[in-house]
C-alpha cells in the first residue's frame, strides 16, 4: 500500500501500515471486491454511545478478523494525536437508513449485502463517461491509508483509518467539461436487500452532492477499506465517499452513480428536513443544528465531551474553498 503525504498532514511513521495488513490488502485487491426533520431525521440526534473498547478475539461482524488490525492500531494515533477507534467500534454503530436508523441493528441487517458485482457509472458533463467496476477502481488507483476524524451531525465522532484513492483521481479520467460545478452521488436502492427503503420519511435513493472545488480537493477520498481490509457492509461496501471537513452524512455510502451537473443537486437530507440539512454541511462549531448545539462532540470510548474543530480540524487544507461565502447562511 502506498502511504503518502498529503495536503501539509504529516503521516508520522507510526502510521505505516504493517507488513500483515499490507498483505491482507493485498489480497482484497487480488480479489477485486469478492468479499463479498424534527421526527423525520429520527436517528440523527445525540444518541447514548456504545462501549468503547471490545478486545481483538471479540470481532464478530463479518468479514476477515480483525485481531491484528487491532492490535497494529494499540498505538497509532491521527495527526492531532488522537487515538484511532477500533474495528467493532467503527463496525457496531453506524448510520445506513437503507437498513434501519436503528445503529446496533444495521451490522446484522447488512451482513448478507451483495457487493459483487458491483460498478459506478460516471455520466453528465464529462468528456469521457464509463462505468468502472471494483476492479477497476481497486487497480487503476493507488490504494492508500488515510487517518481521518467522521464528525457526525448528531454530535459523536470516531477517528478511522480508511484505505482509498483520492476522488480527483477518479474525475481528472472521465474529464469534466468547463460547464460541470458540482458532483452528485447515488447509493444503491434495492428494496430486496435493504429493509429501510420501505420508510416513506425519505426520498430514496440516498443522494448527496459536493462543489466539483470540493470533489477535487485531495481530502475527498473514494474509500475501499479499513484497517486495511475490505469495507464492510455497515461502512458502506464496496466503495463510499469520505469527507472528513463535513457532517458525516456527506460521506455517502455504497455508491452506484456519480454524476457531473452544473445545477446544485438536492441531497437525500435537504429534502427531507431543508431547514436542518443545507448543501455544504461542513463541520463549524459555531452553527448550531437548530436542536442541539455543535460546540462539542463525544468521541466514541470517551466518557467527556470534546470541542469541536472548525472544518473538523482541516480548516487548513480546505477553508479557501469557502472564501468569501458566509457559513451561516450556506450551512
Ligand atoms: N450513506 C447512505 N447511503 N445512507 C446513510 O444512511 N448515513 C450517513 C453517512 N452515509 C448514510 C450514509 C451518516 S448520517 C453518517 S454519520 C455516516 O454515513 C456514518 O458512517 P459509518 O456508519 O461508516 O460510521
Amino acid at each position: 500500500m502506498l502511504i503518502k503525504r498529503k495536503s501539509g498532514i504529516e503521516i508520522p511513521s507510526s502510521e505505516i501500515t504493517p507488513e500483515r495488513l499490507y498483505s491482507t490488502r493485498r489480497q482484497f485487491i487480488r480479489g477485486a471486491g469478492a468479499i463479498a426533520a424534527g421526527s423525520i431525521m429520527a436517528a440523527c440526534r445525540p444518541e447514548r454511545p456504545p462501549a468503547a473498547t471490545v478486545e481483538p478475539a471479540a470481532q464478530t461482524t463479518g468479514g476477515e478478523s480483525a485481531g491484528t488490525n487491532e492490535v497494529a492500531s494499540a498505538a497509532r494515533t491521527d495527526e492531532l494525536g488522537d487515538a484511532l477507534n477500533t474495528l467493532e467500534d467503527i463496525s457496531s454503530y453506524n448510520n445506513y437508513y437503507e437498513f434501519t436508523t436503528d445503529k446496533e441493528g444495521v451490522k446484522g441487517l447488512a451482513k448478507d449485502f451483495k457487493t459483487d458485482p458491483w460498478s459506478i457509472e460516471i455520466s453528465g458533463l464529462v468528456n469521457n463517461p464509463g462505468t468502472y467496476d471494483m476492479g477497476d477502481l481497486l487497480t487503476k488507483f493507488d490504494q492508500e491509508e488515510r487517518i481521518y476524524r467522521l464528525r457526525c451531525v448528531e454530535a459523536w465522532s470516531m477517528v478511522i483509518p480508511w484505505d482509498g484513492f483520492p476522488l480527483a483521481k477518479l474525475l481528472k479520467e472521465v474529464d469534466p467539461t468547463s460547464n460541470a460545478k458540482y458532483v452528485r452521488f447515488e447509493t444503491l436502492a434495492d428494496p430486496e436487500q435493504m429493509p429501510g427503503l420501505s420508510s416513506p420519511w425519505y426520498n430514496w435513493p440516498y443522494v448527496e452532492g459536493l462543489t466539483i472545488e470540493e470533489a477535487m480537493n485531495d481530502l475527498t477520498l473514494m474509500a475501499t477499506g479499513i484497517y486495511g481490509q475490505s469495507l464492510l457492509p455497515q461502512n458502506g461496501a464496496p466503495v463510499r465517499l469520505v469527507v472528513p471537513w463535513k457532517y458525516g452524512f456527506k460521506s455517502i455510502k455504497s455508491i452506484v452513480k456519480i454524476e457531473l451537473t452544473d445545477e446544485q443537486p438536492t441531497s437525500l437530507w435537504m429534502a427531507a428536513a431543508p431547514t436542518e440539512y443545507g448543501f455544504y454541511s461542513n463541520v463549524n462549531p459555531e452553527v448550531n443544528h437548530p436542536r442541539w448545539s455543535q460546540a462539542s462532540e463525544r468521541r466514541i470510548g470517551e466518557f467527556s465531551r470534546r470541542e469541536t474543530l472548525k472544518f473538523n480540524g482541516y480548516e487548513e487544507q480546505v477553508a479557501y474553498l469557502y472564501d468569501g461565502l458566509d457559513l451561516r447562511q450556506n450551512f
